[in-house]
Formats: C-alpha cells, sequence, structure tokens
C-alpha cells in the first residue's frame, strides 16, 4: 500500500490549545493545521484555509465563529470539545450544512459534582476558612459560624438539562427543595416549574445557572433577578459567564443586597471582571466544571471519535441539535463522503 502523500491526505485545523491525546490520534491519518501554533495565524488562514474540511476547536475560549467559518469554504465538519458551543458559529453552520459536533453526557456527572462543590464553598464560606487557617488566624479565635446554610434553602436551577438534572438529583440526596426554570417544562421533571425567572427568583433564596450561553441567555442574571433574590440571596453560575450582568453582581455583593455568590464561568475568561477579586462573599473557580483528567479523557475521545465517523461516511455521533444529520450515506453541502476515497 502506498503512504498518502502528505498533499492528498485530508487537512485539519485545529483551533485552541492543542490537546495531546486528540491531536496524537489524529495525526496518522490527517494533515493538522495548528493555529495556536502557527507564527502567523493570518497566514495560516489564508494559505491553508480554502482546502480545510474539518475543524477541530478545542475549549470554550477558543473561537471558531462564523467569520472565521467563512474563511474555510469547504469546511463540512466541526468536532468541538466541550458540551456547550457558544464558542462556534452556528448560523455559517447551519446556512452552509456544517455539521458540528460537541461531547455531551460524559461530562454531566463530573460537572455536577463541580457545582455542588461550589455551592458548598460559597454557603459555608469553606474556601475563605481555609485561608483563614493559612494565615494562622485560628489560633486567636475560631472561625465565624455561618451566616448561610443548606438546611434552610430552596434552590432555584435556572436549567434543568442533562447536568441540571444531575445537580438536581445530588440536591435531592440533601433534602434541599428544588425548583427550575426553563423555557419548556422539562418532561418527567418531579420539580415546580416557572415560566418566568423573576418569578423563581423572588420565591427561591439562591439560583444555580445551567444553561447554554450565546445571545438567548445573555445577561438573564441582572439587578431585576437579584434585587428579587433579596438580602439572602445566594447566586452560583456554572453555565457560561455571558449570563451574568457583572456590574449588576458586584454592586450587589459590595452593597451586601444579596449575601453571596459563587462563580465558575466568567466573561473574557481569563481576563476576569476586577470588581469579583476585592469581595470577600464571592468564591472564585477558574472553569474547573469539567477538569479531570478522566472526564477530559472522555471528552478528547468523543472529538477524535466524531471525525473519524465524519471521515469514514458513518452519521455524527453527537451532533448539536441545531446541524444537520446528513442522510445516509453521508451527505454534505460540499458532496464529501468519504474521506478515504477522495
Ligand atoms: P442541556 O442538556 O442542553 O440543558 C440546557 C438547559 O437550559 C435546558 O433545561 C434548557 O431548557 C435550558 N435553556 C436553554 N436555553 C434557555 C433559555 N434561553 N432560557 C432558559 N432556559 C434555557 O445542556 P447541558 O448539557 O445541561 O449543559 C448546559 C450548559 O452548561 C452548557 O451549554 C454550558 O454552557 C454549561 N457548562 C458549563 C461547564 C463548566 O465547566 N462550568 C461544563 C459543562 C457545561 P429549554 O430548552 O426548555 O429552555
Ligand atoms: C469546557 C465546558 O469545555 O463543556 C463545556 O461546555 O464549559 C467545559 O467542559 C472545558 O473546560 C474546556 O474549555
Amino acid at each position: 500500500m502506498v503512504a498518502a502523500t502528505h498533499e492528498s491526505r485530508t487537512e485539519l485545523l485545529v483551533v485552541g490549545i492543542v490537546k495531546p491525546a486528540i491531536v496524537d490520534a489524529l495525526a496518522d491519518r490527517f494533515t493538522l493545521h495548528i493555529l495556536d501554533e502557527a507564527a502567523e495565524p493570518e497566514r495560516l488562514l489564508h494559505t491553508v484555509g480554502p482546502r480545510i474540511r474539518a475543524a477541530v476547536v478545542t475549549g470554550a475560549t477558543a473561537t471558531l465563529d462564523d467569520t472565521m467559518m467563512a474563511r474555510l469554504p469547504r469546511l463540512e465538519f466541526v468536532a468541538s470539545f466541550g458540551v456547550g458551543y457558544d464558542n462556534i458559529g452556528i448560523r455559517h453552520a447551519v446556512d452552509h450544512g456544517i455539521v458540528v459536533t460537541h461531547t455531551p453526557d460524559v461530562l454531566s456527572e463530573e460537572v455536577a459534582d463541580t457545582a455542588i462543590g461550589l455551592l458548598l464553598c460559597t454557603v459555608r464560606e469553606l474556601t475563605k476558612a481555609e485561608r483563614f487557617l493559612r494565615d494562622g488566624q485560628w489560633l486567636k479565635g475560631r472561625y465565624p459560624l455561618t451566616a448561610a446554610t443548606l438546611r434552610n434553602r430552596t434552590v432555584g436551577m435556572i436549567g434543568l438539562g442533562r447536568i441540571g438534572r444531575a445537580i438536581a438529583r445530588r440536591l435531592d440526596g440533601f433534602a434541599v427543595p428544588v425548583v427550575y426554570h426553563s423555557r419548556r417544562p422539562a418532561p418527567d421533571a418531579p420539580y415546580r416549574y416557572y415560566d418566568r425567572l423573576i418569578d423563581m427568583a423572588r420565591d427561591v433564596d439562591t439560583l444555580l445557572a445551567i444553561v447554554p450561553g450565546g445571545p438567548l441567555t445573555e445577561r438573564m442574571i441582572d439587578a431585576e433577578i437579584l434585587a428579587a433574590l433579596g438580602p439572602d440571596g445566594i447566586v452560583i453560575n456554572m453555565a457560561r459567564g455571558s449570563v451574568m450582568d457583572d456590574e449588576a453582581l458586584i454592586r450587589a455583593l459590595r452593597e451586601r443586597s444579596i449575601l453571596a455568590a459563587g462563580l465558575d464561568v466568567f466573561n473574557n475568561e481569563p481576563n476576569i471582571a476586577a470588581g469579583y477579586l476585592t469581595l470577600d462573599n464571592v468564591t472564585l473557580f477558574p472553569h474547573l466544571g469539567s477538569g479531570t483528567l478522566f472526564t477530559q479523557g472522555q471528552m478528547e475521545q468523543l472529538v477524535v471519535d466524531n471525525i473519524l465517523a465524519w471521515a469514514d461516511g458513518r452519521p455524527p455521533l453527537t451532533p448539536v441539535p441545531e446541524t444537520p444529520v446528513p442522510e445516509t450515506p453521508w451527505q454534505t453541502a460540499t458532496g464529501g463522503h468519504p474521506v478515504a476515497e477522495r
């Protein structure tokens, strides 16, 4: 068998930090162009953009938006690392018959674990208490009893999808009442449903956001919602930074018009709004949600498996709902099927 020449191999663009498990698994079969390692990314896009048929996007802070996608006229397939895909140009993908895949389910339990960790750290001031010990303050007296407890709280989930349900199940185990808001009631969910977030915010003392980012949820937690939550209010954001009105939250925390917040995600990560860093009633995690070797290993494998499915002419394993699942045999806007035969 004659080895494929560099030129005859299918060319893939990798956008975002290099994940060795993904790159190593694909390097034998494809020619990979790694945007973040290019000395001149603009030049790379200009030169290879017209030949790129698939792209791998390796994380929530890497962007393959409509404008960038338009520079890849033969693009058929995008495999994105992560369940959230607000960093991908879905409009362009839908309009051009490009299939986008993501990594749902394999991370849900891990992210739910992190959400509970963040909730507990925030309610019981656990990270603050550890700093107290390390600073030698225990030698001078006990850490004060915390104002908040989970014992008398009701958690209003903003989003009750795959991850939201995994979080709610954990809260059931903690005997913490759960209610939720989403655009439609979730089938078979044993929790009270609110069709208006503002009504739920008035009725609960704790909000936990786990919805997609993007224009439809942008700044859905704003000054009005925080005011409705009230002075015992705690807000946890596991979703995306974009769902939060930072200015409103920083003001509410500073003025103590809510009690506390716990944030795993931020606008403009990792350059987060400086105001958060000066406050002692906010717990800050550096986007840890799915951040274990085990779970991110499963996410990496799913990215690879999606690319291989596309290359073999098989249906995508985990397409996002907006982009079409091609008919069998694999049929895309550019007619590509399958990669090995081209
Ligand atoms: P999912 O199964 O699609 O669930 C999304 C939930 O949000 C559904 O209940 C959905 O219900 C609701 N929703 C969507 N748009 C809404 C809107 N405009 N207003 C109110 N509710 C809305 O997704 P998932 O797998 O649970 O993941 C959810 C999100 O979590 C991801 O998109 C990502 O942004 C975030 N995430 C964060 C981390 C982290 O590390 N912090 C890790 C993984 C995921 P309706 O469609 O009925 O509205
Ligand atoms: C990130 C996440 O993808 O899946 C998501 O939507 O937010 C996370 O799992 C991961 O941290 C890499 O950016």
